[in-house]
């Protein structure tokens, strides 16, 4: 039986080395994922996903507020460039910039973000890179790991798509447990990306469940 689903139009948001991204863009190559990576839009014109994307012919732009001083102008332009690209979903690739409004509600429930630990801890604003990584260590916690998130308007609070959890070793440095965090990132965003290409989720409130297929289940 053919596909009804013939997958999602992705841009991907990203403002650094961008290894989630062209984890994403691997498993399109190997027909992993049906979807198509329509563009990558980043922040930073320097970043090694814009070399990545420009290695693979995928379109991008550079948006930051260099260019674009007028936050309502730079969303816009984001926003037209969407459309341009024609994409209905969004995956936030190690995207520093917080996510407007404007375009969480355009695209409600199809936004992704991942973030290397378990939410709703070691999240929210300035979380990020090595910090997360430093305070699991900090903390004490045996185990720490992977969220996909559906993003909202509040950081890192999003409905929860899929975790991984990861173990945290005695010997362990943030830069350690960083890698062994970000392995899984790799595999787990394009799980979660199935999971919408395919339609297999809804979300109810708060909690991303999967559908059920035949009501008298
Ligand atoms: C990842 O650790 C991701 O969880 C976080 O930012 C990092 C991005 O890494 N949101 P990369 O640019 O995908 O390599």
């Amino acid at each position: 039986m053919p596909h009804k689903h013939s997958g999602l139009r992705i841009a991907a948001f990203a403002s650094g080395r961008g290894s989630n991204f062209s984890a994403i863009v691997d498993a399109i190559e190997s027909g992993e994922l049906k979807s198509k990576a329509v563009g990558v839009i980043s922040n930073n014109p320097d970043s090694g996903v814009i070399e990545f994307a420009e290695s693979k012919e995928i379109p991008y732009k550079v948006i930051n507020r260099n260019r674009y001083p007028d936050e309502s102008e730079l969303n816009n332009k984001i926003l037209d460039t969407l459309d341009e690209w024609n994409a209905n979903f969004i995956v936030l690739a190690g995207y520093m910039k917080k996510i407007d409004l404007s375009i969480v509600r355009k695209f409600k429930n199809r936004i992704l973000n991942i973030h290397p630990a378990l939410l709703p801890s070691f999240g929210g604003n300035k979380m990020y890179g090595l910090t997360v990584h430093e305070s699991v260590l900090n903390y004490g916690v045996k185990y720490s790991g992977v969220t996909v998130h559906i993003v909202t308007d509040e950081y890192d609070k999003g409905p929860i798509v899929l975790q991984q959890v990861v173990p945290v070793y005695d010997d362990d440095t943030a830069e350690i447990l960083q890698k062994r965090i970000l392995k899984e990132e790799h595999t787990i965003y394009k799980e979660a990306i199935r999971l919408f290409e395919e339609d297999l989720v809804i979300v109810l409130g708060q909690r991303v469940v999967r559908k059920r297929e035949n009501a008298e289940d």
